[in-house]
């Protein structure tokens, strides 16, 4: 599939599903591979808007506590509750941490920078936000936690392996069909803190 033939395809997908990003149906090969959504459960959705990966996590968990954040605002979703705020902010990992009571089960980020243009520059942007991630998932995850973030190929990919396996038991990289095969985009999966 070309690129406009893949953006044409899930863009009417996500419309008929009422999902508000094609994103959506990467969370949804995410879960089915990883089956880490499931009831009760707190989550953290970092990167949120315009909340398409919200709408999946609560058709699938029933009585959780989720949190979204984003910069941007997002139009409410009945079940989740929104903030608008830099992730990178320290203000922003109190307000998380004091909700959760630190104490969160999923941590999911897709968080992307605005692109510039620059693709080397739009991958490291993108995997320090993966970095941090993993750093704040260390204080605030529960010790059989689960982390799954967006990284990209290339600058950082290394550091990121590197600290996943020091801070993870077990880490997996994973890249959905509906990811277009031209990006280089793909998502880690972390699953339980070392001590
Ligand atoms: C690819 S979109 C997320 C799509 C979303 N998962 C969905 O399914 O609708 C990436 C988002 O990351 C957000 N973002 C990037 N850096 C951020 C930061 N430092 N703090 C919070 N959000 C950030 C952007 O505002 C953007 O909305």
């Amino acid at each position: 599939m070309d690129d406009k033939s893949y953006q044409d395809h899930f863009f009417r997908k996500a419309r008929e599903f009422g999902y508000r990003s094609r994103s959506a149906f990467k969370l949804i090969e995410l879960d089915e591979k990883f089956k880490f959504l499931k009831n009760g459960i707190k989550l953290l959705d970092v990167g949120s808007f315009p909340g398409g990966w919200s709408q999946v996590v609560i058709k699938k968990v029933k009585n959780g506590k989720i949190l979204a954040i984003d910069k941007k605002k997002i139009e409410d979703i009945e079940g989740v509750k929104f903030i608008v705020a830099d992730f990178l902010e320290k203000e922003s990992k109190i307000i998380i941490s004091e909700y959760f009571n630190s104490n969160i089960d999923v941590i999911l980020s897709d968080m992307a920078p605005n692109t510039t243009g620059n693709k080397n520059l739009d991958c490291i942007r993108t995997n320090q936000l993966c970095l941090d991630i993993l750093d704040f998932s260390r204080e605030i995850l529960n010790e059989k936690g689960i982390v799954v973030s967006k990284l990209f190929m290339g600058e950082d990919f290394e550091e990121i392996k590197f600290k996943a396996k020091k801070y993870f038991k077990k880490i997996n990289f994973y890249k959905p069909n509906s990811s277009r095969d031209e990006s280089r985009e793909t998502y880690i999966h972390c699953a339980g803190l070392n001590a």
